[in-house]
């Protein structure tokens, strides 16, 4: 999502609108401004584009020089006008936009309903404006300092009240945020180049600081309220550098949006009470599902090889038979179905033509469905019994990254599940699980601060005619997805292969020509990939091995390493995708190509 807001002598309307649109890119499912006039707050929003929002204010004359507005990539509840920002409390005094996920929201809301207030959307955010109103004793700030202290999860706030005209309250955590200073005006906005038209001297918030906007100055204050100096920091980049968030490329942007991502899909799904648990009940999920004599996973493309990883992970933690398939094969066999299956269907659209035509065979069939996506209201999350949002925000580039970690996060989420309402993992077990995964995100960051390594790699290697990627078990689902992001963005003839089939035909193709990348974090299975890696190399191929921190099994033999943080081996497909995006992405840039748009791909397929 994208939030603005205004405070000058300017109409605010025109302002937010435009600065709206600087963040499309964003969200872009529904929109909605709210602006205080001389009298009142006029809220106006609109499900779809900006442009249905802009439509529907044309011939109305919004007047107010304040104002906050906000573009939607929904999180909790579908696309549609009652669930579009601002949201405000119950006598339409207060309104507030939210970027971010507020977890505790279903608990504040039935806390909220049994103060009989009535709720209006499904979103996480209304609860929001309608804790502020309950704290509100005829101050805006103090009102919202209360009620931060009870939201959990990642918020990027602004709020304006009717009984508190002249200013603007600012706050976030774990969610970006900027403050835009301008002369005699001051502007917040989720990003850079929603505010460039107007001004180029930001203050960047911190988590948890607070700032308050008034038309001539912005006081900030920590998370006791205590007063805060900033710097004021001046921003040379150009619009579109900015939508990039400084990077070159869309698809290196999302690369490091990975750590926000995983945490946010994972965050609001583990509770701690006196052990640390998931927590799947928001989507429904309940033991019964768990009674399941088979699971079915079934996508396209990438969200097929989280597929792939799935059927490892379900096997490892929940000891139940399962089945993966690509959606287009899976539509036109004659598959069996037993009324006890479980499908899992992942699309990062939802709107996979090959992906719903299969889910839709499933369903026929008599099986329930638990759909993996990113993408609130899709045709998918329609249509499945449950829906496990991804978290990733928008993804641009075509070639999948952060959709792909973070369905590989709820994959994990599910068979760890499934395992411990089954009783394959114990409740201790569980906790080691749990705090493994949670340390991922934290190590994705770490992994990232090496990209020069990778870099400089692919500067040497990028010309090599074949790449091949092998692996065995979780190694052998990476070894898909890392082939196929190489071709995606960089044309370079690369194929995955099972290490162990490399004998049985693959290793025919092996000359001086290719480049061999062996993932190599089955610690069990290490000595088997030794084996396979000097059969390659005895066939004159470079060989780069992905394998852990301070392991030290193949010093000897690999022409390269790259190291992933040490986790547990069966969650190790989260980190090790991540050099071979890197890699491809590099390889595409060295040869000259724009790794956000390759050539006859398309982001989302929707017809066969
Ligand atoms: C297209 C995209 C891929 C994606 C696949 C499935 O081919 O280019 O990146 O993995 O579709 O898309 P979905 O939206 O169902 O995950």
């Amino acid at each position: 999502c994208g939030i603005v807001g205004y405070i000058g002598d300017e109409e605010a309307t025109p302002v937010l609108i435009n600065a709206l649109k600087k963040l499309e890119y964003r969200g872009y499912d529904s929109a909605g401004i709210a602006v205080l006039g001389t009298e009142s707050l006029i809220v106006r929003k609109a499900k779809g584009a900006l442009k249905f929002l802009e439509q529907k204010i044309a011939t109305e004359i919004i007047q107010g020089s304040m104002g906050i507005g906000h573009t939607r990539w929904a999180t909790h509840g579908e696309p549609s006008d009652i669930n579009s920002h601002p949201h405000t409390d119950v006598s339409g005094k207060i309104a507030v936009v939210h970027n971010g996920i507020i977890e505790n929201h279903a608990k504040l809301r039935s806390w909220l309903e049994g103060h009989g207030v009535v709720f209006r959307s499904q979103t996480d955010t209304e609860v929001v404006a309608h804790m502020i109103d309950f704290h509100y004793n005829g101050n805006l700030l103090e009102a919202v300092q209360e009620t931060l202290k009870r939201l959990e999860g990642s918020y990027a706030l602004a709020v304006i009240c009717e009984s508190d005209p002249d200013r603007i309250i600012a706050v976030r955590k774990d969610s970006p945020l900027i403050i835009g200073a301008g002369d005699g005006e001051n502007l917040i906005a989720s990003d850079v180049p929603a505010i460039l038209e107007y001004t180029r001297d930001v203050y960047y918030l911190d988590d948890r600081e607070l700032a308050v906007l008034y038309r001539d100055r912005v006081e900030f204050f920590d998370e006791e309220g205590n007063p805060r100096n900033k710097e004021l920091v001046h921003v040379e980049w150009d619009v579109a550098a900015a939508e990039k968030g400084g990077y070159e490329h869309f698809m290196l942007k999302e690369i490091h949006e990975q750590p926000k991502a995983l945490t946010d899909t994972l965050r609001a799904r583990v509770k701690t009470y006196s052990n640390k648990t998931i927590h799947l009940e928001e989507i429904g999920f309940d033991a019964s599902w768990a009674e399941a004599s088979r699971v079915v996973i079934t996508a396209c493309g990438t969200a097929w090889h989280a597929g792939v990883v799935g059927k490892y992970a379900f096997e490892h933690f929940a000891r139940i038979p399962t089945d993966v398939d690509i959606a287009s094969e899976y539509r036109y066999r004659k598959p069996i179905f037993n009324p006890k299956d479980i499908f899992i269907i992942i699309s990062q659209s939802g709107e996979t033509a090959d992906t719903l035509a299969a889910m839709r065979m499933a369903k026929k069939g008599g099986a329930r469905i638990i759909a993996i996506t990113n993408v609130v209201g899709s045709t998918l999350a329609r249509e499945a019994d449950l829906v496990m949002y991804t978290w990733a925000g928008p993804e641009i580039a075509v070639a999948s990254t952060k959709a792909f970690t973070t369905q590989l996060m709820c994959v994990y989420l599910i068979a760890m599940q499934f395992g411990s309402l089954r009783g394959t993992i114990s409740e201790d077990e569980l906790t080691g699980y749990i705090d493994a995964l949670e340390q991922i995100p934290a190590q994705a960051e770490s992994l990232l601060a090496h990209k020069e390594a990778i870099q400089r790699f692919a500067s040497q290697q990028f010309n090599k005619t074949k790449a091949f990627f092998m692996g065995r078990l979780f190694d052998y689902a990476i070894s898909l997805e890392s082939a196929l992001k190489l071709k995606e963005i960089s044309y370079t003839h690369s194929e995955a292969f099972a290490a162990g089939e490399l004998k049985h035909g693959p290793i025919a193709l092996v000359d001086e020509s290719t480049l061999v990348v062996a993932i190599c974090t089955q610690s069990a299975l290490f000595d088997k990939m030794d084996s396979n890696i000097k059969e390659v190399k005895a066939r004159g191929a470079t060989v780069l091995v992905i394998t852990y921190e301070g392991e030290p099994y193949f010093d000897g033999t690999a022409d390269e390493i790259f190291r992933i943080p040490r986790t547990l081996d069966p969650l190790t497909p989260i980190l090790s995708v991540i050099p071979s995006q890197l890699y491809a992405y590099y390889a595409s840039l060295q040869r000259g190509l724009d790794p956000d748009k390759p050539r006859n791909l398309a982001k989302s397929v929707t017809v066969e």
